[in-house]
């Protein structure tokens, strides 16, 4: 069964934050403060929404944290991903390649990588810890393992990463494992240094041997000299709510029906069955879109 929201979006993508903890402090994260580890859902917790999910249209899953990748049940995690049902990642790729491997063989497609800039000291300036080289490592074991394509989101910083555009697009540029993701800066933390993201759809417009909106996943896609790049726009982009698809769930067991609200979250700690059911269906019924 498929739900529809008032507006007629389906539901098809689960966000699955597994814990708000992360072994990096990059300047403008978005976590929401910490959750106590103990606070964090169990595999059976997850395992029982993922079906709910499933039962109502689910057909992707997005494993996110917080660094997932700290969770020492992560493959039981992903083990209990149902059938059918695609899992990914997004990992800041510092232990990913320990564990790339494994992470396929428990069942997961793909993986997206937080990485800002290919230089060493400003990686560290960004983050708070110097890993660059562990998340390198990491990329390269990912499409090693198949965890392909693998995406790099790199989040768009006036004045700190924004002259890197080439560089990353010549880090892309004829591996066809690798897409490059352009991610619009939000205000969730301190960070408010808005580069120019116009301006870069703009030249890439101009530069693009091939350009494909994608419209449900709300972003643009450039093809140019072998380098895939993609600008993904959640402020900036009236399509980005019209055709949301997705619903999220916070580390701590609640719905949350838009990434960009925290005051309408469903608490489905404690509840099974057809009460667990019912919270599903009531965070879909109540989306609306941040931006009409
Ligand atoms: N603005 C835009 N993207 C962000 N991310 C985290 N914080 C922000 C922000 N303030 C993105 C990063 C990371 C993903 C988990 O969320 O790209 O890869």
């Amino acid at each position: 069964m498929v739900l529809q929201d008032a507006y007629g979006r389906t539901v098809t993508n689960l966000r699955i934050s597994l814990t708000q903890r992360c072994n990096l402090a990059c300047i403008y994260c978005h976590a929401e403060g910490e959750v106590d580890p103990k606070e964090q859902m169990s595999v059976e917790e997850i395992a029982e929404i993922m079906q709910v999910g499933k039962k109502f249209g689910i057909r992707s899953i997005k494993l996110t944290g917080g660094e997932p990748l700290l969770r020492p049940d992560i493959l039981d995690i992903i083990r209990a991903v149902p059938p059918g049902i695609e899992v990914s990642m997004t990992t800041n790729g510092t232990l990913l390649a320990e564990k790339a491997q494994a992470l396929k063989a428990a069942g997961l497609s793909r993986v997206n990588v937080s990485l800002d800039t290919l230089k060493r000291e400003r990686y560290q300036e960004i983050t708070g810890k110097d890993q660059l080289d562990r998340v390198l490592a990491g990329i390269r074991a990912a499409i090693d393992a198949g965890l392909t394509p693998v995406k790099l989101n790199m989040v768009l910083l006036k004045g700190i990463n924004d002259d890197e555009l080439d560089d990353f697009m010549a880090f892309v540029r004829g591996n066809r494992d690798l897409i490059l993701q352009v991610i619009e800066l939000m205000d969730f933390g301190n960070c408010t240094s808005h580069s120019d993201v116009d301006g870069v759809e703009r030249d890439l417009d101009t530069r693009a041997t091939q350009i494909v909106t994608r419209r449900m996943h709300h972003r643009k896609k450039y093809c140019l000299d072998n380098a895939e790049v993609e600008v993904v726009r959640p402020l900036h982009n009236t399509e980005f709510c019209a055709f949301c698809n997705r619903l999220r769930l916070t580390s701590d067991g609640k719905l949350k029906p838009c990434l960009l609200r925290s005051d309408n979250l469903v608490d489905i700690r404690g509840k099974h069955g057809d009460e667990l059911e019912a919270a599903f269906q009531k965070a879909v019924e109540i989306r609306e879109p941040f931006f009409r």
